[in-house]
């Protein structure tokens, strides 16, 4: 694990049933801060498409879904979760057999710029390098500068990317 700036010890954990609601917690503290950050910077249209459309909580399903694959984990200060990080393994994508696919980050506000955020990466490193699987896959915004140079802090080659979605 990687140093951190932290006074007291960090442990990284697998994401367990007892974590849910401080997960929960920090996700809603971070969609807050984020419309927050967008309507008091004059993005109005951004703001109204984001209010509308983004999830302001992780529905349990999510969440026991992540907590089943194992590879998702909490950063945790005693008992006190701080941070966590939701990982899914897809089969096949591309030429590979399993892809380690890094869907979000996030650290409580009070404990950013500390090293959580690479303490949680380096975990999910370790379960990819024990379950021998080889590419990671990550859409942690790269849009957003703290995930850019957090991923490419950690070693990641961070591409441009589009995303064609259809649905009816
Ligand atoms: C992105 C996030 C998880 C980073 O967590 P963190 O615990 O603060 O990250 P670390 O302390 O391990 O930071 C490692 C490095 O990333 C970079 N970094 C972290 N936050 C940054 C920021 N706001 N701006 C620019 N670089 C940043 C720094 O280089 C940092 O190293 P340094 O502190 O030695 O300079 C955290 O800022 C967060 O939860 N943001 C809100 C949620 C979010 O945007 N998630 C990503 C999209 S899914």
């Amino acid at each position: 694990m990687p140093q951190t700036k932290l006074k007291q010890k960090l442990q990284i954990k697998p994401l367990k049933t007892i974590h849910y609601r401080s997960v929960d917690g920090i996700y809603r503290g971070v969609v807050k801060e984020y419309l927050d950050e967008l309507q008091t910077s004059g993005r109005q249209r951004e703001f109204d498409r984001e209010r509308a459309t983004i999830s302001r909580a992780l529905p349990l399903k999510e969440l026991e879904f992540y907590a089943k694959q194992g590879c998702s984990f909490v950063a945790l200060i005693g008992r006190r979760v701080v941070g966590f990080i939701l990982v899914q393994p897809l089969d096949w994508v591309g030429s590979a057999p399993r892809t380690l696919w890094l869907e979000y980050i996030a650290v409580g506000r009070e404990h950013r710029h500390q090293g959580v955020g690479l303490s949680l990466l380096s975990a999910v490193k370790s379960y990819a390098r024990q379950h021998d699987i080889q590419p990671m896959l990550a859409t942690l915004n790269v849009d957003n500068a703290a995930s850019r140079v957090l991923l490419t802090k950690s070693g990641f080659d961070v591409r441009n990317w589009m995303i064609a979605v259809y649905s009816e």
